[in-house]
């Protein structure tokens, strides 16, 4: 069974159909890399997904949960954790509460275990040096790398990335993606939206490409910037827009 599957779903915003009879289905493995043009419902399926919006048609199970049925919703995030473009860390908090905050709450850990827990994904993310931070005494770059530790506290299946590194700088966006590269290598699953391709090419196994809430082309990394890129004149021009 696919660790999320994403079956004949509509959703629509008023008149706009954003996702439109959408099918795809991920395993529990591998990093896939979903790009399309602006406005194409990028984010509106990871936030399905993760039952952030409601599904107007169809359903996507969440290793074997519904989204439809609010009761999974919980376990549906835990089994997904999400990261956004612009993650808000609690500003009242420092970084080690920030962390042990959800683990202690909804899995019932106890502080010492989290607090443990908290530096090891600190220092995986090279901020071990941070824990008593606040919000506004951390880069942009550096509140990424907690909100990335953050969703990893939760021991997630999976992680579910929205343009993490959009509002960063060349330097900060470089260390983020270092952080995903090392990720990727101990095998942890992921499901990013990006225009990075030099990430892409570095770690995806596969590679979406959508427009107009539908999928236009699902293959392996070297399809896609092989064969693909040569005779999809559309994704090749897409390619070329966005600097590849
Ligand atoms: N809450 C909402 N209410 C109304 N329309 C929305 C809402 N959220 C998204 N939309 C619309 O749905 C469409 C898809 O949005 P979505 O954010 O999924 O696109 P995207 O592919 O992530 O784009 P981008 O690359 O710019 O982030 C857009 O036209 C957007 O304006
Ligand atoms: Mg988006």
């Amino acid at each position: 069974m696919a660790m999320i599957e994403v079956k004949n779903v509509t959703k629509q915003f008023g008149d706009l159909t954003v996702l439109d009879n959408f099918s795809v289905d991920f395993d529990h493995s591998g990093v896939t890399v979903l790009i399309g043009p602006s406005g194409t419902g990028k984010s509106t399926l990871l936030r399905c997904i993760n039952g952030l919006e409601k599904i107007d048609e169809g359903d996507i199970l969440v290793d074997g949960l519904s989204v439809n049925n609010k009761k999974n919703l919980k376990q549906i995030r835990k089994t997904c954790g999400m990261v956004f473009q612009q993650t808000v860390i609690f500003p009242h908090m420092n970084v080690l509460d920030n962390l042990t905050m959800s683990p202690i709450k909804l899995l019932r850990m106890s502080k010492a275990e989290a607090e443990d827990k908290a530096r090891y994904y600190l220092d995986k993310v090279g901020l071990a040096s941070k824990e008593k931070s606040r919000h506004n005494e951390l880069s942009g770059g550096e509140q990424q790398r907690i909100a990335i530790a953050r969703a990893l506290m939760m021991s997630p299946e999976a992680l579910l990335l929205d343009e993490i590194t959009s509002a960063l700088d060349p330097e900060m966006t470089r260390e983020v993606l270092n952080i995903l590269v090392n990720l990727a290598k101990e095998g942890v699953c992921m499901l990013c939206v990006t225009h990075e391709m030099s990430f892409a090419k570095e770690v995806a196994s596969r590679i979406l490409f959508m427009e107009g809430g539908k999928l236009v082309c699902d293959v392996s990394k070297d399809d896609f910037f092989g064969s693909v890129r040569e005779e999809n004149e559309r994704i090749n021009k897409f390619l070329s827009f966005i600097g590849e």
